[in-house]
């Protein structure tokens, strides 16, 4: 009676921990990266360290890419997700991708058009063409889930060899004059000192109370990384 009820449960408990492992594992299979660090699914990929030129990422790249065009407040956020689309994740985005086929994919697909139905939609900026080959490029590389950090010295911590490098590839999609994430522009010097100065720069990527974090929608930066932010700061924050 007792007993059969217990017993009941764990085999329930089981079952479902089997099926969460399964299915965590069939997403980490569906990036198809090899076991080389990417993550499953909406969760957070590891880190490979290097950056392949030869390689487009996605959460260094395509997801900076699509957050600071795509889903934005009444577009395709969690809140609006007009028409059904909700692009906040890479599961959420993966439903509109085949990976290795960019051109059978309706995320590519809608970038590329031009007529009204192109997205963003007009009177909104197109990609750019090199925004556009960068998709495209992710895709047919299998679309994954992949991530990486640059060989990373704490020792360097100068604005133009580390600073830029790594604002650049994480957060300068959503920090630029067309597209101001919080009001921010990180593309330029002036624009990173400001939020040195103030404070902000450090708060955000630190993940301290009162920021927000940052990279949004990404992992927190590398322990590395932090340090190097932090270490320019205190320095003076020179353009150097
Ligand atoms: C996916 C888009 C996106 C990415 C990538 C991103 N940001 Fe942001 N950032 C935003 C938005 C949007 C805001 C406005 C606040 C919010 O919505 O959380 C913001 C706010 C900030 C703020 C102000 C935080 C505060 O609490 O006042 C700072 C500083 C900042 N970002 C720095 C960065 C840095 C540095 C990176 C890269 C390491 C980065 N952001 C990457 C979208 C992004």
């Amino acid at each position: 009676m007792n007993n059969k009820k217990v017993l009941f449960q764990v085999t329930l408990l089981t079952g479902l921990l089997i099926a969460f492992i399964a299915c965590r594992h069939q997403l980490l299979d569906n990036t198809g990266n090899g076991g080389t660090g990417s993550g499953g699914g909406g969760g957070v990929p590891q880190a490979v360290s290097g950056c392949s030129p030869d390689t487009v990422y996605f959460v260094n790249e395509i997801m900076p890419l699509i957050s600071s065009n795509c889903t934005m407040s009444g577009c395709h956020d969690n809140i609006t997700h007009a028409e059904g689309v909700n692009l906040t994740t890479y599961t959420n985005i993966m439903q509109y991708v085949v990976a290795g086929n960019a051109s059978a994919s309706k995320l590519y697909k809608v970038i590329i058009q031009t007529n009204g139905d192109r997205m963003p939609p007009p009177p909104m900026a197109a990609f750019t063409t090199d925004q556009k080959a960068k998709i495209q490029k992710w895709i047919n590389q299998g679309a994954k889930n992949n991530n990486c950090i640059g060989s990373c010295d704490t020792a360097v911590f100068t604005y133009n060899a580390a600073i830029k490098v790594i604002i650049g590839n994480k957060c300068v999609g959503c920090h630029n004059p067309s597209s101001l994430g919080g009001g921010i522009d990180l593309s330029t010097y002036n624009g990173v000192n400001t939020v040195a100065l103030n404070g902000r720069l450090y708060g955000s990527v630190a993940n301290q109370p009162g920021f927000s974090p940052m990279p949004k929608n990404s992992p927190k930066l590398s322990d590395c990384e932090i340090r190097q932010i932090q270490k320019w700061i205190n320095a003076g924050s020179l353009n150097n």
